[in-house]
């Protein structure tokens, strides 16, 4: 018999791209008429076969190789076949095995079952029958093991809890973060605000060997110029006045774990001269001291200026950005990759339903439309601002248009008559625009004008001339 198969020996669920096309079937029994008889069967109705004449050797085969299917004999010599069963159970728990024997009583097949068979045949065999329950068994064996490897691969791509995202752009981003996250590289985090920036440095820490280790944020455009130092380097006592006593800086409190730099963009010119030294060596002095300081933190960096840009007018040194700039991550803005928002949306309806202590609300499709072409400006966080503010207003089961802010409704009347009416001048469309919020925020003041020009910050009469040269009509004011 030759040796037909080999593959990896510890996972023997098959990965999608070792999915083989022809079945392969492992014959335990030890008469060999009975062997022979069954894989001329089995190669004529083109399966793979191998055969084996004891449990052991069986046993060593399945081991070797990979099978979609044990024909197993119950009576074998040495171990019994059920105590083979439990083995091959032990080995592969999904794997079907086919009990095969002339004793078939009752308590055998009630036995064998008990013990994981996925069938039993009796000697001897029914051709057609047994063809029959090898396929059946292998066809489900072969649509769970695809659905297990699905699951595992969206779970490797998916791996980073909280970071939701199923386009392509997204799960670039994911796979870098996971390819860079195991390395001491600085990696340069690049996009808008809200994009998440911030989520993304704490995945690549939270994916490396530093996990455990401090992850320390630190906003070096929110911090004074002159304060930065002191922070981020520390300070020896009397370094200057409010210097009371010695201070560690960030970098220090980073050590073996990740300091994480937002906003670097914005960072002073003579900052950005200290802070070249301490990433080409990880060496340092507290703002006053006498000796270097040595440490192993790495860095991630984060920046929704362009930075080339910057460096090209002299904002930015250009080589501390080639230092920075060893991995880059680009983070996508929301509205170039739309079809994530309903999922994002979903996300944050959880989140903050629970938050609220409110059953699952439900966003209706007109409005998730019109989440979905918004362009969103301050892209994830103002999202996610939006959902909690629909969450909290909400009274029922649904989200509906009517929750949605005005700006956001506006723009997407304003798509929606580009759409409908592409001849329309903008004098036109603006006019449609600002009826349209006039009258939604006049339905939500239950048409008090008093109050919808307080919200507008406008005088009342200056909301009444445009009710008047918009045509809007006013409806009764329903009963509160
Ligand atoms: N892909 C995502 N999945 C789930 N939540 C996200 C995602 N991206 C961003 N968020 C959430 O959006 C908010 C903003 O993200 P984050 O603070 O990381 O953005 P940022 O790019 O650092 O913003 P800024 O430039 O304003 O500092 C956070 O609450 C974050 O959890
Ligand atoms: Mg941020």
């Amino acid at each position: 018999m030759p040796e037909i198969f080999s593959t990896a020996p510890e996972d023997k669920t098959l990965a999608p791209d070792t999915l083989h096309t022809e079945s392969r079937v492992l014959i335990i029994d030890d008469e060999s008429m009975i062997c022979e008889s069954l894989e001329t069967l089995l190669r004529l109705e083109g399966f793979v076969v191998a055969s084996a004449a004891d449990g052991e050797q069986g046993l060593h085969k399945l081991d070797e190789g990979v099978y979609d299917l044990v024909l197993l004999d119950l009576a074998l010599p040495g171990q019994s076949g059920l105590e083979i069963l439990h083995s091959i159970r032990e080995r592969q728990p999904q794997l079907p095995v086919i009990m095969i024997t002339a004793y078939g009583t009752v308590q055998n097949v009630v036995d064998a079952i008990r013990a994981g068979a996925n069938n039993f045949t009796q000697k001897p065999w029914d051709n057609e029958k047994l063809l029959a329950d090898i396929r059946s068994a292998i066809g489900r064996y072969r649509t769970e093991q695809e659905n297990i490897h699905l699951k595992r691969a969206l779970k490797q791509r998916y791996s980073f809890e909280n970071i939701v995202g199923k386009s392509e752009a997204m799960l670039s981003v994911l796979d870098l973060v996971g390819q860079v996250a195991p390395s001491r590289s600085t990696v340069m985090i690049q996009g808008e605000s809200g994009t998440g920036k911030e989520l993304i440095a704490k995945a690549v820490h939270s994916h490396s060997p530093r996990r455990d280790k401090p992850f320390v944020p630190v906003n070096t455009g929110a911090i004074p110029s002159d304060l930065l130092e002191s922070t981020l380097f520390g300070h020896v006592k009397g370094a200057f006045t409010s210097a009371n006593a010695t201070k560690k800086g960030l970098f220090e409190v980073a050590h073996t774990g990740t300091l994480f730099l937002d906003e670097i963009g914005t960072m002073s010119l003579d900052m950005q001269a200290k802070m070249l030294r301490v990433l080409q060596d990880r060496r340092f002095m507290q703002v006053g001291g006498t000796h270097e300081i040595q440490v192993d933190v790495r860095i991630i960096a984060a920046t929704n200026v362009d930075l080339r840009q910057a460096v090209r007018d002299g904002r930015f040194r250009d080589d501390l950005f080639y230092r920075l700039n060893v991995i880059t991550v680009d983070l996508p803005s929301l509205r170039n990759r739309r079809e994530d928002i309903p999922l994002l949306a979903m996300h944050f309806l959880k989140r903050y339903c629970e938050e609220n202590g409110l059953p699952l609300r439900v966003i209706t499709q007109d409005a998730l439309r019109i989440l979905v072409d918004y362009d969103w400006p301050g892209n994830v966080r103002e999202l996610e601002n939006i959902i909690e503010r629909c969450v909290v207003l909400s009274t029922g089961p649904t989200i509906g248009v009517e929750l949605l802010p005005g700006h956001i409704t506006g723009q997407s009347y304003s798509a929606s008559m580009l759409e409908h009416t592409p001849n329309a001048s903008l004098f036109d469309i603006l006019e449609e625009v600002e009826r349209r919020i006039i009258t939604d925020r006049l339905e939500r003041c239950n048409w008090n004008q008093t109050e919808a020009a307080e919200h507008f910050h406008i005088p009342l009469s200056t909301l009444n001339q445009k009710i008047k040269r918009l045509n809007i009509e006013i409806k009764k004011k329903n009963k509160e």
